[in-house]
């Protein structure tokens, strides 16, 4: 198969869709690899490595979208990049359609093939290449916190793990999936004390069994939040309700029952956010304060660590990128369930339930096109 990777055009997108040695893979088995010129410069990876490991370099996206019949990227296409569809040609990215109507209509009018990382779904239902980005997002929100705490950037002055004679900092996590879990991992690896909260008892006995006595895990309850709150240096907020907009767990008025200069990280930002008062920010500009609390709101954390990122997200999605290589999407479709659930759009029909429910167009499951 002729593969095509993009360098990314989104603002601050650091990352890239391949890694010089996932172009190994694809031309080991014959697949024929183009990187778009200084694609992989801002994560780390120069085109004389791509080349090295047997990919071709091409200045112009607009030969890769005409020449490629798989595109692989990380963030959705930009309008600049639509009129660049071709028929039947697989995107293989980030494409988040219920957000974008544009986006959808455009790539039904190309008759394009979306397979959306972010809902390839194993059978147990965990999301593979989502799942490192929120592993980065939730070790990162404690480092920025802790960052963010320090005097001149409007904190507390306060180090989380404080030092001999002095106590540590408190982090309370609200919300623990694989955000709030990582986020407790570094939170308790530099010495910080931790509060947990969750609404899901087994998440509770899952994080007790891990920590034991180094966390405290508790039932989120409006009480148990108000302590942490009151008691916090820095807040996290890592909810996630599926499919749905976060709910607003930390309102305006608990600002006052904070400690001035205590910082909220709310991760949950991209979802709207679970504190009333956070709003999204970019890593050019990354906090605000209001009554005295440092907001956190960036909506995309892991391009801050685009090495690290781009690593973890191209080793999620390499063996579906493989396979779709190897077999052609209708094949690998029929052979893994998983990049079944993540083919969104398909020669001009939705066949993603959620995103055909989202703009009340029809609905095709995919098995009926196989
Ligand atoms: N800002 C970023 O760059 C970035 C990056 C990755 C993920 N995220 C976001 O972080 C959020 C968390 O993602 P995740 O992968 O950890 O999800 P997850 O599903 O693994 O975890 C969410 C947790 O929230 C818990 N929860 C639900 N309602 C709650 C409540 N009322 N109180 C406390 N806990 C509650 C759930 O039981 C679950 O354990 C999502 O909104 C995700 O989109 C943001």
């Amino acid at each position: 198969m002729k593969i095509g990777c993009l360098k990314e055009i989104k603002k601050h997108e650091y990352r890239v869709g391949l890694i010089p040695t996932d172009v190994k893979s694809y031309v080991s088995r014959n697949h024929t690899v183009t990187i778009q010129q200084g694609a992989g410069l801002a994560a780390g990876f120069s085109d004389e490595e791509y080349r090295q490991a047997g990919a071709f370099i091409e200045p112009e996206r607009e030969k890769i979208f005409a020449d490629s019949e798989m595109i692989i990227k990380v963030k959705e296409p930009l309008p600049e990049e639509y009129d660049l569809f071709r028929e039947n040609q697989i995107l293989f990215t980030y494409l988040h359609l219920a957000a974008d109507r544009k986006l959808t209509g455009a790539m039904m009018k190309a008759g394009i093939k979306g397979v959306a990382y972010e809902t390839i779904e194993t059978s147990d239902r965990h999301l593979p290449c989502l799942q490192p980005m929120s592993e980065i997002a939730g070790r990162l929100a404690i480092q920025e916190g802790a960052k963010y705490l320090e005097k001149t950037f409007g904190g507390r002055g306060v180090l989380l793990g404080g030092v001999p004679g002095v106590e540590r900092g408190k982090v309370g996590i609200i919300g623990g999936g694989v955000v709030g879990t990582n986020a407790c991992k570094i939170a308790t690896g530099i010495g910080a004390e931790v509060t947990i909260l969750d609404v899901n008892a087994n998440k509770l006995a899952y994080l007790d069994d891990i920590f034991g006595s180094r966390i405290t895990a508790l039932y989120s309850t409006d009480a148990n939040i108000e302590k942490i709150l009151r008691e916090s240096d820095l807040i996290i907020g890592a909810v996630l309700l599926p499919g749905a907009k976060a709910p607003v767990l930390v309102k305006r008025e608990h600002l006052p029952i904070m400690k001035k200069g205590a910082v909220i990280v709310d991760v949950a930002v991209d979802q709207g956010g679970c504190v009333e008062t956070i709003k999204p920010t970019t890593h050019d500009d990354p906090v605000y304060v209001i009554d005295g609390i440092v907001h956190y709101g960036v909506a995309n954390m892991p391009g801050a660590v685009a090495l690290t990122s781009t690593k973890a997200l191209t080793s999620a999605t390499l063996p579906y990128g493989l396979m779709i290589a190897e077999m052609g999407l209708e094949a690998a479709c029929l052979k893994c369930e998983d990049i079944k659930r993540g083919v969104n759009l398909y020669q001009g029909k939705c066949v993603y339930e959620n995103v055909a429910n989202t703009f009340g167009i029809p609905y095709i499951p995919m098995a009926e096109l196989l």
